[in-house]
């Protein structure tokens, strides 16, 4: 890689813990003694909520676009109803063809007792169709430990050949504290995925929607001269998710933007989606299929943006040929930061060609 050749020769390049050999991803050169680990690296761009109370959607949601699937056995599953809920989800993950989807299951809260018979449970018989766990209301990095340990004794004793890996939600106000110790808990942790439900209800945010906007949350301007002034509505959530951003990258993860209520306001959803991707994350929830569509295009690289990318590397490649370390481009600056950004939206653009030409 370009990068490479400039920064002289890989074997100057510090790697703390060691290079992955689990990842197809390209290992981020930080110039810091520490380089994060990149997980386990998959399409994200939409992760599809589906009730495990309804198996009447799984076969309409195996069918969709969706990256990744959760098959949920918390918050939309009634008390009642958790035992049968578990039982559809093994069954499914065994009979229904889920093509290359990324399957998930959502599990019950730490605090609650329905918790270690759905890991138990999932675990055990849910086969080896099953890729991830999604640990909800993650507080401490404790609550990432306390399940690694139980993932690893089931998978032990069972004989599993594959090791779950953990999604883990930022949803509560402990959490988001503590988010750094938990983005480091486990060698198993994927991706961290804002709950702003839940992050509402924890931090008593004064919400209308699900992860929408509220019209109080802005500035107002200055008077201009006529005495007239403008209300910018502001983005209650920037910093929620700015911070998870910062914690998943630190630590080779995936940010995922989660919910927004209004399945019935697509350019809403666009909009915020827009703005998760902007800051970094690499997907969002859709918690109906109409919100499916809307993802992926989010999170899709543009041509034009590809066309560019690649246009920067070989600009950087030639200039690295005549001795330059940074060069102009369309009138404006590139340097070597510039390669790292344009190789990471290249390849996220092959990864994409190569699933949906399938
Ligand atoms: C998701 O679980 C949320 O609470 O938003
Ligand atoms: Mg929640």
């Amino acid at each position: 890689k370009i990068i490479r050749g400039i920064l002289d020769s890989p074997s100057r390049l510090p790697q703390f813990p060691p290079n992955p050999t689990t990842t197809n991803q390209e290992s981020v050169t930080d110039m810091s003694f520490t380089v994060p680990e990149p997980s386990v690296s998959r399409l994200n761009r939409c992760e599809l909520a589906v009730p495990g109370s309804s198996p009447h959607m799984f076969e309409k949601a195996a069918k969709s676009d969706a990256d990744v699937i959760f098959l949920d056995l918390e918050d939309a599953v009634a008390p009642n109803d958790k035992p049968k809920a578990r039982q559809n989800i093994i069954e499914a993950l065994h009979d229904i063809d889920w093509g290359d989807k990324v399957m998930s299951v959502r599990i019950n809260g730490l605090d609650t007792h329905f918790m270690y018979r759905d890991v138990i449970e999932i675990l055990e018989k849910g086969g080896e169709r099953l890729d991830l766990i999604m640990i909800p209301k993650v507080g401490t990095a404790s609550d990432v430990y306390a399940l690694d340990m139980l993932a690893t004794q089931i998978e032990t004793a069972i004989g599993r050949k594959k090791k779950v890996g953990f999604e883990l939600i930022i949803e509560t106000a402990l959490g988001m504290q503590n988010i750094h110790e938990i983005a480091a808990a486990s060698k198993r942790n994927e991706s961290l995925h804002f709950g702003v439900a839940d992050y509402a209800a924890s931090t008593k945010a004064r919400t209308t929607s699900i992860g929408g906007p509220n019209p109080l949350y802005g500035v107002l301007t200055d008077p201009a001269e006529d005495g007239s002034r403008d209300f910018h509505w502001g983005d209650m959530w920037h910093y929620a998710i700015a911070r998870m951003v910062v914690a998943a990258r630190a630590n080779g993860l995936r940010p995922i933007d989660g919910p927004f209520g209004d399945f019935s306001d697509p350019d809403g959803y666009i909009a915020h989606g827009n703005r998760a991707a902007i800051l970094g994350c690499e997907g969002k929830w859709a918690i109906h299929p109409k919100q499916i569509p809307l993802a992926n295009d989010i999170f899709t690289p543009a041509e034009k943006e590809i066309a560019k990318a690649r246009r920067i590397l070989e600009a950087m490649e030639k200039a690295q040929k005549e001795g330059a370390g940074a060069v102009a481009l369309d009138g404006g600056l590139i340097d070597i930061a510039s390669i790292k950004q344009a190789e990471a939206l290249v390849t996220q653009a092959d990864i994409i060609a190569a699933r949906t030409k399938k």
